[in-house]
């Protein structure tokens, strides 16, 4: 496993590579730990959805801390007690409820158009660009304004203190990843130091806007309806929550929602840059149902169905987020095997959309798998990349509006052309991204 991952593989490549050799099941073991991988549809079930069973101490565990400082801690993405976490997930559900994302439409608007106008002055001189680092910036951005009413700016300019903090961290992320015992190694201290102050600096920036909306409200000032007045109410009602755990939260959204987006934007631009005809549909999609308004609705947005077709396939072959893992609460069987209770499995949405017996010609790019009236359905343990059950991303509508948006406005300006350079491996640190950049050179409808 650390041969393929040495070689530039991903883990889920690596997944997908043993039970095509080895079957639904398979066991392996990585230092002290045992990890059971399964693509089975009743394990994944069971694993996900009925047995209640906790993400992974020893994976999510990981992830709360990097090089000695707390950045996620127990936020909702990697809190491992289900009661706890229970409790905090049915809290913010309201904050990422369709209706409560609806009123934002503006400011998804608003921030997407900042993207648009960069783009505008690199469109037609030639020069190729990495959309995945533009998309990166982006997302950034539009989470910040649309969720914390923070103006980020990382599109203009990446030195300011909070993108580059941000960055900084997510490189922290890249290396304790792929290097196991990067925190004990003295060849990364240096970097720990670095990364040690941007995490200050994003949690005292998270602590300061929590304080602000709250002072803001209790003088009945005027505050936008987003997720930060929501968590700043929370926090009032509840004294007993304690101010770090809604700080871990506050850096958790920025976190899982951020490169997730990208990296499901890069991905979608790419295969349309290899398959003209599916981009020449989408054109005549968007031309036809939204022309060249400036403000995308709702409503609008809901009316895209290739739109929506071709980002159900793309988040099929390139999940994001591709691999959870949990510990088995009690003894459980997986195909026959009794697995004992506390033992790590694996799932993973990539491999299991990527299987011919879940998705006929799996590796092919079709959006028609995805249409409404097709006779195929997929099955609801093959497809599952906002994962599935209790612990299903909470932002998943925020994704989509926010991909919508984006999207219908790039293909509204522009096409992409795919520099010859670029190359359609995976890559990954913390979420799944396309080895190359995405790079093209943006030309002007
Ligand atoms: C295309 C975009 C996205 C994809 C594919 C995605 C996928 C996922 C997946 C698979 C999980 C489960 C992770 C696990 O089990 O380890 C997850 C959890 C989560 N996601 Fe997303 N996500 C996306 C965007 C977002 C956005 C935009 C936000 C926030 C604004 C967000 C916030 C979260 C949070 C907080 C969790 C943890 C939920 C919990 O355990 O209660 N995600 N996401």
């Amino acid at each position: 496993m650390m041969r393929h991952y040495k070689n530039g593989g991903t883990y889920p490549e690596f997944i997908l590579k043993w039970v095509e050799e080895y079957g639904p099941v398979l066991v392996c073991h990585v230092m002290h730990k045992t990890m059971v991988f399964t693509v089975d549809q009743e394990a994944v079930k069971e694993l996900l959805v009925n047995g209640n069973h906790p993400k992974s101490e020893f994976v999510y565990g990981r992830l709360s801390n990097l090089f000695g400082n707390r950045f996620v801690g127990k936020g909702l993405l990697t809190e491992t007690d289900h009661a706890v976490w229970s409790e905090r997930r049915s809290l913010y559900n309201a904050a990422f409820h369709r209706g409560y994302l609806m009123h934002l439409m503006p400011v998804f608007n608003t921030t997407s158009d900042v993207l648009v106008e960069k783009l505008k002055s690199v469109a037609d001189t030639g020069n190729v660009i990495s959309m995945a680092s533009e998309l990166s910036k982006a997302t950034l951005d539009i989470i910040g304004k649309v969720a914390f009413d923070l103006d980020i700016n990382s599109l203009r300019d990446l030195k300011q203190p909070f993108p580059k903090a941000m960055f900084t961290v997510l490189t922290g992320f890249d290396t304790k990843v792929k290097n196991l015992f990067s925190e004990y190694n003295p060849k990364f201290w240096a970097a720990g130091l670095e990364i040690g102050s941007a995490i200050k600096l994003l949690r005292q920036s998270a602590k300061d806007s929590l304080d602000h909306r709250t002072e803001m409200l209790r003088n009945d000032e005027p505050v936008p309806n987003d997720i930060l007045t929501h968590m700043a109410k929370m926090a009032d009602m509840m004294p007993a929550l304690h101010k770090e755990k809604l700080i871990d939260d506050y850096v958790t959204f920025f976190l899982a929602g951020h490169d997730t987006t990208a990296n499901l934007m890069s991905f979608f631009l790419i295969e349309l840059g290899r398959h003209p005809d599916i981009a020449d549909k989408l054109y005549a999609e968007i031309d036809d149902m939204v022309g060249k308004k400036e403000s995308i609705t709702y409503t609008e947005l809901n009316q895209l169905e290739y739109l929506n077709m071709c980002l159900k396939e793309t988040l099929r072959l390139y999940p994001p987020a591709a691999v959870t893992f949990r510990d088995t609460r009690d003894e459980i069987k997986i195909c026959g095997y009794d697995i004992p209770k506390g033992t790590i499995c694996a799932v993973s949405p990539f491999a299991s959309a990527r299987l011919e017996e879940n998705f006929p010609d799996p590796l092919d790019f079709n959006p028609e798998r995805f249409r409404p009236t097709a006779q195929f359905r997929p099955k609801i343990y093959g497809y599952f990349p906002f994962s599935i059950g209790p612990r299903t991303c909470i932002g998943q509508t925020f994704a989509q509006i926010e991909a919508k948006v984006v999207l219908v406005k790039l293909l509204q300006n522009f096409t992409f052309q795919l520099d010859s350079s670029q190359n359609f491996g995976l890559a990954e640190s913390t979420t799944l991204k396309p080895r190359g950049g995405a790079m093209c050179s943006v030309i002007l409808r």
